[in-house]
This record gives structure tokens, C-alpha cells and sequence, in this order.
């Protein structure tokens, strides 16, 4: 037995192609209109974007109850799907029963149409029950799904690298410290404390997989990771979150040009797949949030994906006769602003930047020939910025070590990673896709915040 036995979701309904008789459904109410024979209920149930309407009447089973019906109310409902007379929709259940299944109180904080999104952070706990929210969960659900199966049908296998770490060397950004210790009191303000310890050692909250997953492309060739990600910056921008989704694939037998296809294809094929699985949400976004946003997402399947060195870059920057904030000078990491302007006003699309000065990278980024500038790329696009940063990695061991040396790392802590060096290193490449960023430039949608269910941000951790 089923608890709603028979029920169908409202997608399949208003997609219909003939009436139906003895069908149920069940959802929440978003708003009742009564008339002096007729109730007409909107029935939400997150299928869709689209509302169900209900038509009750006297004789249906349940009508007493319709006073007790509201907005957020849920309820269940048994009838027939007949052709709508009135406008706006093609099919609408004539009920025979109608069913209570949650009464909703009236401080119900969703009754009026619209709230600001600062209001809804603050009850993350009901803002999918508004269609803003529900399209974005949509989008972002069926995204994963793409993700997994544009990896999938190339052959990239999935890896599951760890959430916490025991290395905290990677050099991506400030580290969540994971530990059993009180470190307020007693045992965790020690000097015994890292021996009594969990794990009888230092251990961290990831902020990227790319180390570990960069083993697994030296043996399974086509390798990624879609995963959380914990950043304990205190950066309280909207692009910025201290827990937040990345994608990172990993290519073995490939270098920075293969690399950069890799993400053009990538971000190609899900803003195509959006396009076409999730065009009644994003119809939404291109309606209340962004009118430019369809646009601006064929724009880029249409566009080329500019490949610019970052001392062109600097270049243009300088040569743009804008003045920026920040001055751009050859040897200093780009600024939003600088981002910004490449993106949306110098190539109006997509933009790689790559081989960038060796001083502001990563100590595993490949090594240029010329000495100063490493194999390293940021995808930058228009409204978001920087959506990928990736690299060659440095895969001769002499080298690595150098640079482990010269940054001042304990060759000691990084053991596994320069073993990979010595049996049977390859030449291999990677990035790292922030998928809320992805989000962002998906639906228009201009706060990070308003793309992950529960945002986690410097002094922001409600639920
Ligand atoms: O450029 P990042 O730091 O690159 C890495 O972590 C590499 N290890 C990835 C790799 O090569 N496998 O981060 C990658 C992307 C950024 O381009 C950005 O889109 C996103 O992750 N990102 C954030 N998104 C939300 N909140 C933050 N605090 C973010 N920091 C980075
Ligand atoms: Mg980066």
C-alpha cells in the first residue's frame, strides 16, 4: 500500500495530451479564490513551476473544510483532469474529494506574493515553497545530473575524494580545523592536544579535492570529483561562501590547451542542457530576475571562448584607458573589477586567461619555460567573474621539489603527492568549476547566497 495511492505529479498532468478520469494529486496550496459555488485552488507540489488549479464545488467530498484552506495549506485531492475553460491553463482537476493533509497556521510568512531575497535567507527553511526558490532548486538538481552525465558519456570516471583532510598543504584558501578536542577548555588548549586528538594529528575541512583526485587520474586516466568545499575566508562578498559545491576533473596525458577545451566544453553543454530541460524555471529568471539572461546563455553556445595570456591581459587592461579601483600590474592576481571588465566589456563572452605569473600561483601549477609564469587558467565570464581556475600540474619531480623548497613546505607532508612524481608521472591538467558560480550565471541570480539551499557565510549559520 501506498500512503496517496495513484498520485501523479502535477509536471505529468499539465503536460497531458487527454482528460483523465481517477487521478490524485497532492501538494501545497498557494492561493484559494472562492466564489458563491466554487472554490478554485492553485496546487503546487514542486514538480514544476506551474500551479494545478483545483475546482471544488459543493459536491465534492471535503468542501466543508474549505474555509480551513490556505495559503500553505497541503492537501490531497481526487477527481477528474478536464479541459480549463478559463485562461492560463489547458487542463484543471475537477475534484470529487478534497483532503486536508497539513493545516498551515495563519502566521504562515509565505502569503504575500513577493519578499525580498534577504527576507527569505532568514527562513531558508520555506523559501522552496516560492516559485523563485523551487526553479532554483530545479535547475540546480537537474545540473548535477548533467555534470554527471556529461563526465559520464566521455568516459571520466567519479571519484569520491575525502570531506576531511589530514593535508593542510593544499594552498587553496584559509582551513576549517576538524577536531573531537573542546578547543576552548581542557585538552584542546594543550600542547598534548594534536597526539590526543581524533586522528593523533592535525586534520581540516577539504578545500579541494584536486590533490587527491589528481592520484586517481594517474591510474584511471579520466577522473572528477563533484563535491562540498570549505573555505574559512572572511570574505563577505556575493560571490563568496565558506561551504560550497566545485566540480573538478583531472586528465591525465594532457596539458593546458586540452585543459581549457575540456571546460569550454563543459560549460557549453550545461548551459545547453538548461537551455532545453529547464526552459519553463528559467523562463521565470528571464521574467523577475534578469531580462537579459536567455540572451546572454545563447550568447555564450554561440560565442567563442577567448584564449588570452594574462600579460595580454594585463595589456588590454592597461591600454582600456578605464580607471580601475585597483591598478592591474603584470605580477598581481586580478581583481573583480579587472575580471569583470575583460569579460563583459573587452570580449563580451567567456574568456580563458592563462599562463600567469609563478608567484601568485599554486605550488603544484606547471612551470613555463620561461621561468616566470606557470601552465595555470581562469575561465572568466560575464555577471560571475572568475567561474574556473585550473592548471597543468607539475608533474617532474625535480621541479616540485623545487618549488615545495623555495615556498618553504615540508617535503615530508607531501610524501604521497611527490611518490605520484616517481612511479610513472605523466603530464596531466585540471580545473575546479565552482558550481554556485555556475548557478549564478544560469538563472541571472546575483547573490551566491540565493543558489545553495543553506547558505554558510562568516557569522551566518542558522540551520
Ligand atoms: O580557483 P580555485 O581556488 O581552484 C582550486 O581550488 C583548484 N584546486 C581547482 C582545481 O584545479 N582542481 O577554486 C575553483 C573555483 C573558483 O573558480 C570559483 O568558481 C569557486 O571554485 N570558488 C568559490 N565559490 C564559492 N565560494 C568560494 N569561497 C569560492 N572559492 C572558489
Ligand atoms: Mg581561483
Amino acid at each position: 500500500m501506498a500512503a496517496f495511492p495513484g498520485r501523479v505529479p502535477c509536471v505529468e498532468l499539465l503536460a497531458a495530451t487527454s482528460a483523465h478520469q481517477d487521478v490524485t494529486v497532492a501538494g501545497w496550496v498557494r492561493t484559494k479564490r472562492e466564489s458563491k459555488e466554487f472554490a478554485f485552488i492553485e496546487l503546487n507540489d514542486g514538480s514544476c513551476l506551474a500551479n494545478l488549479q483545483i475546482i471544488v464545488d459543493a459536491g465534492c467530498s471535503g468542501y466543508a473544510d474549505i474555509g480551513s484552506i490556505g495559503t500553505g495549506t497541503a492537501v490531497a485531492a481526487h477527481g477528474c483532469l478536464v479541459e480549463s475553460p478559463g485562461k492560463g491553463q489547458r487542463w484543471e482537476l475537477k475534484a470529487d474529494s478534497l483532503t486536508v493533509v497539513g493545516h498551515c497556521d495563519d502566521d504562515y510568512p509565505l502569503q504575500k506574493k513577493r519578499h525580498t531575497d534577504e527576507f527569505l535567507r532568514s527562513i531558508a527553511h520555506l523559501r522552496a515553497r516560492t516559485n523563485k526558490y523551487g526553479a532554483v532548486a530545479r535547475v540546480r538538481s537537474r545540473l548535477s545530473f548533467a555534470v554527471h552525465q556529461f563526465f559520464q558519456r566521455r568516459g571520466f570516471h567519479y571519484i569520491h575524494t575525502p570531506i576531511i583532510t589530514g593535508s593542510d598543504c593544499e594552498g587553496a584558501g584559509e582551513m576549517f580545523r576538524v577536531t573531537t578536542l573542546d578547543p576552548y577548555r581542557g585538552a584542546g588548549a594543550s600542547a598534548q592536544a594534536r597526539d590526543d586528538d581524533f586522528f593523533g594529528k592535525e586534520a581540516h575541512l577539504t578545500v579541494s579535492g584536486q590533490l587527491s583526485v589528481e592520484t586517481y587520474a594517474l591510474a584511471l586516466s579520466k577522473v572528477y570529483t563533484f563535491g562540498p568545499t570549505f573555505r574559512a575566508e572572511n570574505s563577505n562578498t556575493s560571490r563568496h561562501m565558506a561551504e560550497f559545491w566545485m566540480i573538478e576533473p583531472e586528465i591525465a596525458f594532457a596539458d593546458i590547451h586540452d585543459d581549457m577545451q575540456l571546460a569550454e566544453d563543459m560549460v557549453r553543454e550545461l548551459v545547453a542542457f538548461a537551455r532545453e530541460d529547464c526552459a519553463q524555471d528559467l523562463e521565470l529568471f528571464a521574467k523577475f530576475v534578469d531580462t537579459t539572461l536567455i540572451e546572454r546563455l545563447d550568447q555564450v553556445l554561440h560565442s567563442e571562448f577567448v584564449r588570452l595570456s594574462y600579460t595580454d591581459a594585463i595589456d588590454v587592461l592597461k591600454n582600456s584607458g578605464r580607471r580601475f579601483e585597483f591598478e592591474p600590474a603584470w605580477g598581481r592576481d586580478l581583481q573583480s573589477e579587472h575580471e569583470r571588465f575583460l569579460t563583459e566589456e573587452y570580449c563580451k563572452g567567456p574568456v580563458f586567461v592563462y599562463d600567469w605569473p609563478r608567484d601568485i600561483k599554486a605550488f603544484y601549477m606547471r612551470c613555463n619555460d620561461d621561468g616566470r609564469t606557470v601552465a595555470a587558467m581562469d575561465l572568466l565570464i560575464p555577471q560571475v567573474g572568475e567561474l574556473i581556475g585550473g592548471s597543468a600540474r607539475e608533474e617532474r619531480l625535480p621541479e616540485l621539489k623545487q618549488r615545495i623548497a623555495e615556498l618553504g613546505f615540508d617535503e615530508k607532508d607531501y610524501w604521497w603527492y611527490l611518490d605520484t612524481r616517481r612511479f610513472g608521472s605523466v603530464p596531466h591538467a585540471g580545473f575546479g568549476l565552482g558550481f554556485e558560480r555556475f548557478l549564478m550565471f544560469v538563472t541571472g541570480i546575483g547573490n551566491i547566497r540565493d543558489v545553495i539551499p543553506f547558505p554558510r557565510t562568516p557569522r551566518h549559520l542558522e540551520f
